[in-house]
């Protein structure tokens, strides 16, 4: 009696463990990612096109990088020395301290705030990786600890990944106007009314220079009204600046909007990009700071940034930091890349007065002063995506639809068809 009571127990368990092993068969056959939905395509899509028209003089237009004027990757030969003096200093490879390489945060806040700024030794700095992981740990913090709304104004319109990383690490994102389609410059009143409109004490997001992507900066009065107007309503000034040197050639003219905040009294934060103007794009050298009130402020501050940043990766890499370094602590060096930098501005700024110039030579009516007012690596050419379309489809020009274009992909060689393209698009 005992013995057949067991095994009738013993089979209906069997049956239990078969028949959950089927449901779980059945549930992997079905996959456990089946849920998870196709993504639209992203930026890379431009490249793909690209790769994929067999015609030899197409033209991409797409990609956020420097190339020289025959259209190739630069590696600049100040970091080409820089990166021989580490490689031959044999240093160790032992992990770098949480917030980085210090030889090159101390640098990089140099750089920005200038070297005779007066907020130097209130200033919390931590090595990111590149301008991206600067805005992820600088959004991390303000969702942390930032005493008002959990919400950021950023320009319309702006980088398209600041409301990815804004919302990702849960802040609320909200715009401001800054572009003006009608006259393809700043809305500076548009602006300047947003950031008074916005509670008092909101984060706003500004691009330092080289807005992405438009080209459209403030000019140096008009960021004065506005360190004023943010302060008079105690809004929070959050400052990206991925293009130091690379938009005016000068890498203090272009910090002045960074450097006449701080002189105004904000303690702003900062994230700071080396991918352009170092062309460190694959070494992910950044920075992230934000300026404090006081050195007690400061040690209070720093403790939460190494809170935030273990768990996210521990610490950053230290190749592309070292050679940063080398290059911003040896003044040989650093002199040589300030002439660098300069130079892939003026190519730039050359290839934006070619452009013009050749569209006007083939009697366009159209006004093009845009693309030689605006700034950095790229032009918002004020063509729609019908335009950019026809562009891709008819003459293998390949850039974004909202009308920018790489300026940094124009050469001597290509300027001349990329006119005539132009010109057959829109007249
Ligand atoms: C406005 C802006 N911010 C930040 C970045 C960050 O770039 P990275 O992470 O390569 O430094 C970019 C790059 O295109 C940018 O245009």
């Amino acid at each position: 009696m005992l013995s057949t009571l067991r095994i009738a127990t013993r089979q209906a368990a069997a049956r239990r463990v078969s028949s959950s092993l089927w449901t779980f068969q059945a549930a992997r056959a079905a996959s456990t990612w089946a849920k998870v939905p196709q993504g639209p395509p992203a930026i890379l899509g431009i490249t793909e096109a690209f790769k994929a028209d067999s015609f030899e003089k197409k033209i991409n237009l797409g990609v956020g990088a420097y190339r020289d004027d025959k259209g190739k990757p630069y590696v600049l030969p100040s970091v080409r020395t820089a990166e021989e003096k580490v490689i031959a200093s044999r240093l160790n490879k032992e992990y770098a301290g949480i917030t980085g390489v210090p030889e090159f945060t101390n640098a990089a806040v140099k750089l920005a705030y200038g070297a005779d700024s007066a907020a130097l030794d209130r200033i919390v700095v931590t090595q990111s990786i590149s301008g991206t992981g600067a805005l992820r740990i600088g959004a991390a913090f303000l969702q942390r600890f930032y005493p008002g709304d959990k919400k950021i104004y950023i320009p319309t319109p702006s980088w398209a990944n600041h409301k990815a990383v804004f919302t990702d690490a849960g802040l609320a994102v909200e715009q401001y106007r800054y572009y003006d389609k009608k006259t393809i410059g700043l809305d500076f009143e548009g602006m300047v009314a947003d950031i008074k409109a916005a509670p008092k004490g909101s984060i706003f997001l500004f691009h330092a220079c080289a807005h992405n992507p438009t080209g459209v900066d403030p000019t140096q009065d008009q960021w004065r009204e506005i360190s004023d107007v943010v302060k008079q309503q105690g809004h929070y000034a959050f400052f990206d600046m991925a293009y130091q040197g690379f938009a005016s050639g000068d890498t203090d003219k272009d910090a002045f909007a960074v450097r006449h905040f701080v002189k105004e009294g904000h303690n702003i934060s900062l994230c700071q990009s080396f991918a352009k103007n170092m062309g460190l794009y694959g070494e992910r050298v950044g920075a992230f700071s934000i300026v404090t009130e006081s050195p007690e402020e400061k040690k209070r501050i720093d403790s939460q940034i190494k809170i935030l940043v273990r768990p996210l990766y521990s610490n950053p890499p230290i190749h592309g930091a070292r050679i940063a370094s080398t290059i911003l602590n040896d003044p040989a060096l650093y002199k040589q890349w300030l002439g660098e930098v300069k130079d892939m501005a003026d190519r730039i700024i050359t290839m934006r007065a070619l452009l013009k110039e050749n569209l006007e030579r083939l009697g366009s009516k159209h006004d093009w002063s845009h693309i030689t007012s605006q700034i950095g690596m790229f032009a918002y050419t004020g063509l729609d995506a019908a335009a950019m379309d026809k562009l891709a489809k008819e003459h293998s020009v390949y850039a974004t639809k909202d009308g920018r274009i790489s300026v940094a992909g124009i050469t001597s060689d290509n300027v001349g068809r990329l006119a005539e393209a132009i010109y057959a698009v829109k007249g």
